[in-house]
């Protein structure tokens, strides 16, 4: 047999299959893969069977199905059908948010200084590290103490965050001046982060659907979970983020990615906190979702530099209003903020 043929051709995936090993990759995971992404499983994990030596995918699924050793191997094919894109200083304007305004609010209202911080879902390190940077460029590290947590499902990718060497393409939205100074030069080209930046950041693997490990974390004073949920379907993302919720401290803050919302889920009740940094104005609202999505809309294009929109939710899940009349009411009872970033480019 033509060996190259045979290391490329993928085992068949029928229909049935797919759907019972989908289904119970969302029950352990969140993720959602829709019948159209039937041919992306199907190739990321034919070599995996494979190298197991199944004959056919209806093997491997009732080998993941009865065998003890089934957890091991999803965490194996997690590794495998995760999607893993990120790069450093990703979402910059939302980062400077974070230390221009997160940062000092969260200091403002704390006796002691110290601020708590999870990066969820944080693939090959560049966002905590980002964090990492940037909080050292602001000179906070001098009066305030940060844990940076950094957290992925993938086993691959926390490794080589661990170690820290990145390729160019890592680099495409950092300032060379940033990276002369935070990174060395390898013989091999890549660039190692240098040791006071990864000793910053603690690496854990971590389900996000997990809720008893998640609760393990504590409380966390900001969660970043940014282009993550965008692989979950609306059921999965009210869990992690009912999740969220119960991490965050009092006035913590959320920050999901710019392509991310949870508006479609139509649970939260929201005050949403515009901030325009250029025209010094913070202009605070407090509707239900309808006007939630107006504003959006607004937010995107019609405010010109409008750099934030802050969403701060005062009782989740179960209200599903706030209007007008119970909104100085509850203006002093705000726990939790949920942070979007519009900016318009
Ligand atoms: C596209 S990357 C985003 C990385 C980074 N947050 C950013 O915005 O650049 C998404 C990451 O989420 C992780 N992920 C997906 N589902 C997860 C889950 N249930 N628990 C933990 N991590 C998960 C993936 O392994 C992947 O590394």
């Amino acid at each position: 047999m033509n060996t190259f043929l045979s290391l490329n051709h993928h085992m068949e995936l029928p229909d049935d299959v797919f759907r019972l090993l989908r289904d119970a990759i969302y029950k352990r995971t969140g993720m959602w893969f829709a019948e159209s992404s039937k041919y992306l499983l199907q190739k990321r994990l034919s070599p995996r069977a494979r190298e197991l030596n199944f004959e056919s995918f209806q093997k491997y699924f009732y080998f993941l199905q009865y065998d003890p050793r089934a957890e091991a191997e999803f965490d194996q094919i997690y590794d495998l059908i995760t999607t893993n894109e990120t790069y450093f200083f990703r979402e910059p304007a939302q980062l400077a948010a974070f230390v221009d305004e997160i940062v000092p609010d969260i200091l403002s209202r704390k006796s002691f200084n110290k601020i708590r911080i999870w990066s969820a879902g944080c693939s090959s390190g560049e966002e905590p590290y980002s964090l990492a940077i940037l909080l050292e460029e602001a000179g906070y590290y001098e009066h305030a103490t940060f844990e940076i947590f950094a957290s992925d499902i993938n086993q691959s990718v926390l490794a080589r965050a661990r170690r820290g060497h990145y390729r160019e393409n890592a680099f495409r939205a950092t300032e060379a001046a940033l990276r002369e100074k935070y990174f060395v030069r390898e013989d091999d080209g890549a660039w190692r982060i240098r040791d006071e930046v990864r000793n910053r950041v603690s690496f854990g693997r971590l389900n996000l659907y997990d809720e008893a490990r998640v609760s393990l974390l504590g409380h966390l004073d900001v969660i970043l979970c940014r282009n993550v949920i965008i692989y979950f379907d609306d059921a999965s993302k009210k869990i992690v983020v009912s999740n969220f919720y119960n991490r965050l401290t009092d006035g913590g803050y959320l920050l999901l990615g710019h392509s991310e919302s949870l508006i479609r889920l139509g649970v939260f009740s929201v005050e949403i906190v515009i901030v325009d940094r250029l025209a010094q104005l913070d202009l605070v609202f407090a509707f239900d979702l309808v006007v939630v999505r107006w504003l959006s809309f607004l937010a995107c294009h019609h405010i010109p530099q409008c750099r934030v929109l802050r969403m701060r939710c005062p009782l989740l899940p179960q209200e599903r209003r706030i209007g007008r009349r119970s909104f100085s009411k509850r203006v002093g009872a705000v726990r939790r903020r949920i942070m979007f970033d519009f900016t318009k480019s």
